[in-house]
């Protein structure tokens, strides 16, 4: 049985003060959940969190990397740096950094590589736009960008590995994909991974659903055969809210 996975992601919100206040309050509403809870919070915060967070349940990740190790890169964060501060998991390719940043399947395949090399857990994230669904290309881009993802990644790595799959029609517009829709999406990604690795590699990886996940949806999106949790914006940034997601 897969363990269910519940990430928030606070984007470029919430300053130092407000995450060590979120922190200290959720922690002992979700003290007794079975279910592994990350918050990937921006830079700024993540010292603070991890301070908060040590002796809890909740892990705290970051939103992104850089794929070098050290250098001339003016503004950005290398994997070593995540892990020197005690952070374990990082987000990748979430599809604002495609859109905004000028993200590709070859930065987002670099990053997983370099997070992996630095004993970070990368949560990759995939995802077709609506044109794409409507086009009846959803399966073809959301394999493509798997496959992609994970070139050169090892059956082994792949164990560190989490995926999560955010239709970008969903993300931030209260338009949740239906739980069959998304349930079947995360299937094709299923295969995917079966198709590079095997069933037994298939069968453990962690597939996130993200896109407008609520208090009142993440049950039924959750008790789906293959969606194993969610990776949570806007609602990640309310404890009351959260609390409720990681508890369903
Ligand atoms: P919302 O939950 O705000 O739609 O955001 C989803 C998301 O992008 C999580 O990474």
């Amino acid at each position: 049985m897969r363990r269910k996975v519940i990430a928030g992601n606070w984007k470029m919100n919430m300053l130092p003060n407000e995450a060590i206040s979120f922190i200290e309050q959720i922690t002992p509403l979700i003290k007794d959940t079975k279910n592994e809870v990350i918050l990937c919070v921006p830079y700024t915060d993540l010292f603070y969190s991890l301070l908060t967070a040590q002796n809890t349940n909740i892990k705290i990740g970051a939103q992104n990397m850089h794929w070098e190790e050290k250098g001339a890169y003016t503004g950005e964060v290398s994997g070593q740096m995540l892990k020197s501060v005690g952070v374990e998991y990082v987000i990748i390719g979430h599809s604002e950094r495609r859109q905004y940043f000028a993200e590709t399947d070859e930065t987002v395949n670099k990053k997983v590589k370099t997070a992996l090399a630095n004993e970070l857990k990368p949560i990759i994230c995939i995802g077709e736009t609506l044109e794409q669904r409507e086009q009846g290309k959803a399966e073809e881009v959301i394999t493509k960008q798997t496959m992609l993802a994970l070139e050169g990644i090892s059956k082994e790595q792949m164990k560190n590995i989490v995926l999560a799959y955010e239709p970008i029609w969903a993300i931030g517009t209260g338009k949740t994909a239906t739980s069959e829709d998304a349930n079947n999406s995360i299937k094709w990604v299923r295969n995917k991974v079966e198709e590079l690795y095997g069933k037994e590699i298939a069968d453990e990886v962690i597939i996130l659903y993200g896109g407008s996940v609520k208090a009142d949806n993440a049950k039924e999106l959750f008790s789906t055969t293959d969606i194993d949790g969610g990776l949570v914006g806007g609602a990640s940034l309310k404890v009351d809210e959260f609390s409720k997601i990681v508890l369903v």
